[in-house]
């Protein structure tokens, strides 16, 4: 049994992570700002009120989890604005750098001491934080805060690596969530998910710093 810590649970990808590694038997601590009934409902160690751009909330966190090994952070939680040229809201953009960028990375540091060697860290970042796939422009925000978290995601890769911790850096798919609106273009967050989880099972110090595809395609920077 390993432990896995797992933020934006409440709901999608996040929530479906939690629900996946319990019933194989993994233990799992939801970070969440508000828990939903469907997260109490699985009976799993749920830690409510921690908002990821929030330095007092990461102080709290890390004050909890003093002395709790982490096998996997999986750094989930994200948002999505859509941000035009025409419309160019600055706001928004530096709210999705704080969330989708500096979030993750502010969390990983800070939870550094509960990672050893062999403990493995994810990044949930996007392929439209593809600059090589990107044909299509707009929504300034989401892109650019994502490519800055798979930037961060591969520094991460290589400051880790002496300290035997991998990174994965994972996009899920187009996922029917909340953020997409349940597009019925979209796979769902069951298939999301195990594929996720076929890719972090998969991770070790040798493929660190890999961009993948939830369905094990290496994706272009
Ligand atoms: N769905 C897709 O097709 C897709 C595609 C590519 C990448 N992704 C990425 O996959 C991840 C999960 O997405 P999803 O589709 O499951 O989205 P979702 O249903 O909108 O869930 C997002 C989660 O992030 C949490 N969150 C947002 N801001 C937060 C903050 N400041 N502090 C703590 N938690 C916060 C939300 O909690 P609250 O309820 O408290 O806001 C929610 O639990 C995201 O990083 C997203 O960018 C998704």
């Amino acid at each position: 049994m390993a432990t896995y810590l797992v933020t934006g649970t409440n709901r999608g990808i996040g929530y479906e992570y939690c629900k996946q590694l319990q019933q194989r038997g993994d233990r799992v601590i939801a970070i969440c700002r508000t828990p939903s009934e469907d997260l109490k409902r699985l009976g799993v160690q749920v830690e409510p009120d921690i908002d990821i751009t929030d330095d007092e909330s990461i102080a709290v966190l890390v004050q909890r989890l003093q002395n709790t090994a982490l096998d996997v952070l999986i750094n989930n939680a994200g948002i999505f604005e859509r941000v035009t040229l025409d419309g160019l809201d600055v706001d928004s953009i530096r709210r999705q750098f704080e969330v989708n960028a500096l979030g993750p990375l502010r969390l990983t540091q800070a939870l550094l001491p509960n990672l050893q060697a062999g403990s493995k860290v994810v990044l949930m970042t996007s392929r439209m934080g593809s600059i090589a796939d990107n044909t299509s422009g707009g929504s300034y925000g989401y892109r650019m805060s994502k490519v800055a978290l798979s930037m961060a995601g591969k520094s991460l890769s290589h400051d880790l690596k002496p300290r035997g911790i991998a990174v994965a850096i994972l996009h899920p798919g187009l996922v029917q969530t909340q953020m997409t609106g349940f597009t019925a273009s979209g796979i769902t967050p069951t298939q999301s998910v195990t594929g996720l989880l076929e890719r972090i099972d998969a991770l070790t110090l040798e493929n660190s710093g890999t961009f993948w595809h939830a369905n094990g395609d290496v994706l272009p920077w």
